[in-house]
């Protein structure tokens, strides 16, 4: 069997700031499939990023998809307004409103797929009754909050147990995996049987002349 190649998502967090639609052109002619947008609120973590008039602001910059990461609660009063600015993919933590299922629902109702975010200490068995209404798993390798954290190695076990229940469904639920994907961990997260790599600080290292390099290493070279 061929080694599958990484949906690479470069998380817009690690890059400037000033120039957010300059850099994810940027990105998106370097090779990047996905955009990763990690909103924030101060509250559910303690770091504050952007809202959705800035998602929708960058909408016309890029044609790859929004795979929207959203650590806000409570969070179900937003979905809509992700949605409306843009965004293909809505992520939530379970632990960011009352009712999961609706959520995710929810999500789907608003014409985007649904995707679940396990903290570092939130088990598999979250989704248990409800692989049908997910169409990707966020597993973080990290505490949410910060870019440029260390690879939590502990959260390979539950990625290799994910896609165990992804494989039982016979569906194709992305698995993606974010904090820490370097050059070094990108491929452990691959055997452990993810599809899907959010990078932030080994994307945008080096500036816009090796985005380029930087996404094809993490895709194995
Ligand atoms: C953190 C975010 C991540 C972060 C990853 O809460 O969800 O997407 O930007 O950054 P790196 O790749 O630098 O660990
Ligand atoms: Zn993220």
């Amino acid at each position: 069997m061929t080694a599958r190649t990484p949906i690479i998502a470069p998380s817009i967090l690690a890059s400037d700031f000033a120039k957010l639609g300059e850099e994810c052109r940027a990105v998106a002619a370097a090779g990047a499939d996905w955009l990763h947008i990690d909103v924030m609120d101060g509250h559910f973590v303690p770091n504050i990023t952007l809202g959705p008039d800035i998602v929708k602001a960058l909408k016309p910059h890029v044609s790859i998809p929004f795979d929207v990461h959203l650590m806000i609660a409570p969070v179900d009063n937003y979905l809509e307004a992700f949605a409306d600015a843009g965004a293909d993919i809505i992520s939530v933590h379970p632990e960011s409103g009352p009712h999961l299922n609706r959520t995710l629902k929810r999500i789907r109702e608003l014409g985007c797929k649904a995707g679940v975010v396990f903290n570092p200490s939130t088990s598999p068995s979250v989704i248990e009754w409800m692989m049908d209404e997910i169409d990707l798993i966020l597993v973080m390798s990290i505490n949410p909050g910060f870019g440029g954290q260390k690879f939590m190695h502990s959260q390979l076990a539950k990625i290799a147990r994910l896609r165990e229940m992804i494989d039982a469904t016979g569906r194709d639920i992305d698995l993606e995996v974010d904090g820490g994907v370097t050059v070094e961990t990108a491929p452990l997260c691959m055997a452990a049987g993810a599809t899907a790599l959010v990078a932030g600080t080994a994307v945008f290292k080096g500036g816009p002349s090796a985005y380029a390099a930087n996404i094809a290493a993490l895709k194995g070279g």
